[in-house]
């Protein structure tokens, strides 16, 4: 009698405290002993005690380092390494590497089970979900179940739900099947979904994103930040719902929603903001109604991306990505506790500073604390979306290879990354500016050297480069070879423009996509600035006004009287073989 009573307590107290059954950046172990976060910028993974609350040690893990997990309730850690396309395994009692598993590409997040015989990761491309067998060190099965996957939880009900990162949409994975058997959509301007987790024992996930308004005047007021609830019942009530945040707590102004936590008792969910660097803590109700209630606001450091609660929901803990510390805050009083270097930047200061600026949505950059430039460009990445600027549709291009790349704009009207001074000053974000004084207006005339912060912005901006195609990984097929043919040959003439290791000439032409049928808000067209086509293989849709949905389309229904390379004369098996090799690039560092 005792002994089963005692069984059941030990199941029933097993159950929450569960680590690392929602993606995040940190992980805390089961027993509550040890923290771990992952570093992108510097490329390590941090071990913290928590009984002293002090660093442990530090592990280089590779380049930028994503999603960690706990691998049951082991000191065993599994962490998504995105720019080298592996999940690496370390023992964080000894920092030891223990194995790896290379994976197609860009890892993203990854969550274990409860007893450890397995964890999932999502790869962002080509959006995939894979299991691992995490004492094999293999891959087990896997699921193509979206685009751009990156938020990842594992439910009691044995379903891992997935977000799409640039549309918000939801989906759940039936484990047993390992088939898709489930979807909640959000709205079409949903975006910017990096993170789901779920309550203790309500059927309901919580997931933050932003909303990206693409067709205001200007973008003023273009950028909303929400939390989205998702109702895993088939039951009464709505299948999802979303919270404006930024309405929260009257007219105090959140930006960038990162990750959000749910305490193991359920009683809590913190919501961190990397943008205004703020959090609300909520008490949750699970009414079909209010969702969750205002329980507190607290400041933060530089651009916070994780936060977790400990097993008792006594403490909670937010990892401040560009001051590289993790803060301990005791859940009761909400009072902060102590904060935990956790890494330093070894890079040049200046980008950490320009990097600072591009991520805050605080002056000088902005007036109204609700966009910065990240909320458009994470991550140096596009927000894969088109916007509707004064000028016409101009879809975001993703900063990689940046530097090589001017002029700037798709209508090059920038010649250097200063004159986004003009961005900051315009209406779309209404920032003071970073020159002192009056700003000159022509965008000819030099900006560099006017100001020690938009100098450093400047060199954030020019810092993305590219990673290698995933394709390609094993050299250019056959397919892709032809293709290379093609695109050199004069009979096709791409590398008429397309020219040089990016594959750009960096000059204006009329390749017949500006002449006003496809935009008829066009102002600038119809030349337009030569793109480079490293990247494409992930950046669609395509051309300066998005109508382009794959490359195919680029070289086929987009190019009617042949003004962009001679095209009609090919095959479809030729077009099949350029794509084949443009989704290759760069296949070698440019
Ligand atoms: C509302 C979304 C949004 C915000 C906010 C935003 N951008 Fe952009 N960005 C875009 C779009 C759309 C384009 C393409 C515009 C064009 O080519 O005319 C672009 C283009 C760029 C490019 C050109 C890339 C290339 O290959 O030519 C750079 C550099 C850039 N933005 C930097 C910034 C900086 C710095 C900030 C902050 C001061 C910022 N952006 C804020 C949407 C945004
Ligand atoms: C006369 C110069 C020129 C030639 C020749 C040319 N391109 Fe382009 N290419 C451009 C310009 C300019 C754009 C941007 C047009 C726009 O956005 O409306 C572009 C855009 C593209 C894009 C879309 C890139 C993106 O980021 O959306 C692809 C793909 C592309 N070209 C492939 C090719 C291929 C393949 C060929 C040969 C069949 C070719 N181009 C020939 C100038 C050229």
């Amino acid at each position: 009698m005792n002994r089963i009573l005692i069984s059941l307590c030990l199941i029933l107290f097993a159950v929450p405290a569960v680590a690392g059954t929602s993606n995040s950046l940190m992980d805390i172990s089961t027993d509550g002993q040890l923290l771990v976060c992952s570093n992108r910028d510097t490329g390590t993974l941090s071990v913290v005690d928590l009984a002293t609350n002090k660093k442990l040690r530090e592990v280089k893990v590779g380049r930028h380092p994503e999603g960690v997990t706990f691998i049951g309730d082991s000191h065993h850690v599994a962490v998504a390494i995105y720019g080298e396309d592996r999940i690496e395994f370390i023992d964080a009692d000894s920092g030891t590497k223990t194995g790896t598993v290379d994976v197609f590409d860009e890892p993203y997040s990854v969550v274990s089970n409860a007893d450890g015989s397995r964890i999932w990761a999502t790869l962002e491309y080509p959006g995939e979900v894979i299991e691992i067998d995490p004492a094999k060190k293999s891959i087990v099965r896997k699921v193509q179940a979206g685009k751009f996957l990156r938020g990842l939880a594992l439910t009691r009900q044995g379903q891992l739900l997935v977000t799409e990162y640039l549309t918000g949409v939801v989906k759940a994975i039936d484990v047993k099947s390992f088939k898709v058997v489930d979807e909640w959509k959000g709205s079409s301007e949903d975006n910017l979904a990096r993170q789901i987790t779920t309550h203790p024992e309500w059927a309901k996930a919580y997931l933050p994103h932003q909303r990206s308004l693409i067709t205001v005047n200007h973008g003023s007021g273009s950028i909303f930040p929400y939390l989205g609830i998702v109702n895993l019942d088939d039951g009464e009530g709505s299948r999802r719902k979303r919270k404006q945040m930024d309405s929260f707590r009257g007219v105090y102004v959140v930006a960038n929603p990162w990750e959000v936590a749910v305490a193991p008792d359920g009683k809590r969910l913190y919501i961190i903001f990397s943008g205004t660097d703020d959090m609300f803590v909520c008490d949750l109700v699970n009414d079909d109604y209010r969702e969750v209630e205002f329980a507190g606001l607290l400041r933060t450091q530089s651009n916070p991306r994780a936060v977790k609660v400990s097993p008792d929901s006594k403490t909670f803990y937010v990892y401040s990505a560009l001051d590289f510390t993790v803060d301990v805050y005791n859940a009761k009083t909400q009072r902060l506790q102590g904060s935990i270097p956790v890494t330093n930047w070894t890079g040049d200061p200046d980008v950490l500073l320009g990097k600072k600026l591009f991520y805050t949505a605080h002056p000088p950059m902005t007036s109204r604390r609700w966009i910065s430039c990240s909320s458009c460009h994470p991550d140096g990445d596009s927000d894969g979306r088109t916007w509707q600027q004064p000028e016409g549709l101009r879809g975001t291009q993703p900063m990689f290879g940046l530097k090589y790349t001017h002029p700037i704009h798709w209508s090059a009207d920038r010649d250097e990354v200063h004159d986004f001074e003009h961005t900051i000053r315009s209406r779309l974000m209404g920032g003071r500016g970073l020159i002192k004084g009056k700003v000159n207006e022509s965008l000819g005339q030099p900006n560099e050297g006017l100001s020690k912060e938009l100098d450093a912005l400047a060199n954030y901006t020019n810092s993305h480069s590219f990673e290698l195609s995933p394709h390609a990984k094993s050299g250019l097929s056959d397919s892709a070879k032809r293709g290379k043919e093609l695109f050199f040959s004069t009979k096709v003439g791409c590398a008429k423009c397309h020219s040089g290791s990016y594959l750009t000439d960096q000059k204006m032409h009329d390749v017949g996509t500006g002449d006003g049928t496809d935009d008829p808000t066009e102002k600038f067209g119809p030349e337009f600035d030569t793109p480079t086509l490293l990247g494409l293989y992930r950046s669609a849709p395509y051309l300066h006004h998005g109508k382009a949905k794959s490359i195919a389309e680029v070289l086929t229904t987009q190019n009617k009287n042949d003004k962009h390379g001679q095209t009609s004369h090919l095959t479809q098996k030729q077009i099949a073989d350029l794509v084949e090799f443009i989704q290759a690039l760069p296949y070698e560092s440019p």
